[in-house]
């Protein structure tokens, strides 16, 4: 396994980081996943359009252009120019004495790899999902490494046997620990608007723009947690997840065979978007 580190590519196990590195002290950093299929990074600019805006938001400077350009080489040395895979991207603030506050004049670490991964069917396949009140920060739509709570709030998903946690805020539904959630009422998509409570999703974006086209009508709105009960489809939307229809949230089923319609219909949408 090949990793690209401040520069080089190198054997996984040559690829070392100071324990002093802030990424790995504070979780200072910032990441992005991408997946590459039939020999394409899917919507590669949004992504690396969300990596430059986090990297400005937490005063990280890095040519993220020049970065792009050194993605080829990493996948060639991988032995994964022909095959689909998922890229991780990560940089962080870079090594300095302990303190809180930026220090000045340190350089960034920049981290990528790429392992090898066919997405799963989505068209045979749906998740189970539990909710839970978010109790991570109010700056979600930084892609940011630390992502502890995240980590928890999908670990609670994996002890009720279920895919992923759904987060509510103040009553309403935001999103998941590594998904965004839509819901669908009366042939109506639901999904809280972008802001502080939720990351800016690259695949909920592609989902609404496909719901344009096809005419669907939208509401950037919050659906309360009081009324998943009451709506008609709920499905799941990220990088690797795709677009999941939500069988059951909490005690609450959904469908017992299939997915609703509009769920199958933006699935179908999806799988044959050029890619
Ligand atoms: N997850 N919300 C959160 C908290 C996420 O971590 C992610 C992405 C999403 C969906 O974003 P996108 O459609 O751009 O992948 C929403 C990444 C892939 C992860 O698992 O780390």
């Amino acid at each position: 396994e090949k990793v690209y580190l401040n520069g080089k590519i190198l054997d996984a196990d040559q690829a070392q980081i100071s324990v002093f590195d802030r990424g790995f002290i504070f979780g200072d950093g910032i990441y992005e996943v991408m997946a590459r299929i039939n020999g394409r990074f899917f919507f590669k600019k949004a992504h690396l359009d969300r990596l430059k805006w986090c990297l400005k938001q937490i005063d990280i400077s890095l040519d993220v252009d020049a970065l792009e350009r050194e993605i080829p080489a990493l996948l060639q040395a991988s032995g994964l120019d022909n095959k689909d895979c998922l890229l991780y991207m990560q940089v962080s603030r870079g090594v300095a004495p302990r303190q809180h506050s930026f220090p000045k004049g340190i350089r960034r670490t920049v981290m990528m790899y790429a392992w090898e991964k066919k997405l799963p069917d989505i068209n045979n396949n749906h998740a189970s999902v539990v909710t839970m009140a978010d109790f991570r920060w109010s700056r979600c739509d930084i892609k940011m490494t630390s992502l502890l709570g995240n980590v928890m709030a999908n670990e609670h998903a994996m002890q009720n046997d279920c895919y992923e946690t759904v987060f509510e805020r103040n009553g309403i539904i935001t999103e998941a620990s590594h998904c965004n959630v839509f819901f669908v009422k009366d042939g109506v998509v639901y999904t809280h608007p972008t802001g502080p409570y939720l990351l800016d999703g690259i695949t909920r974006q592609v989902v609404l723009e496909l719901c344009e086209q096809l005419a669907i009508e939208v509401r950037l709105e919050g659906v309360p947690a009081s009324e998943i009960q009451n709506m008609d489809e709920a499905f799941l939307t990220g990088t690797s997840t795709q677009v999941l229809a939500i069988q059951k949230v909490d005690d609450y089923s959904y469908f017992e065979k299939e997915p609703g319609p509009l769920t199958q219909k933006l699935q179908q949408a999806f799988l044959g978007l050029k890619r």
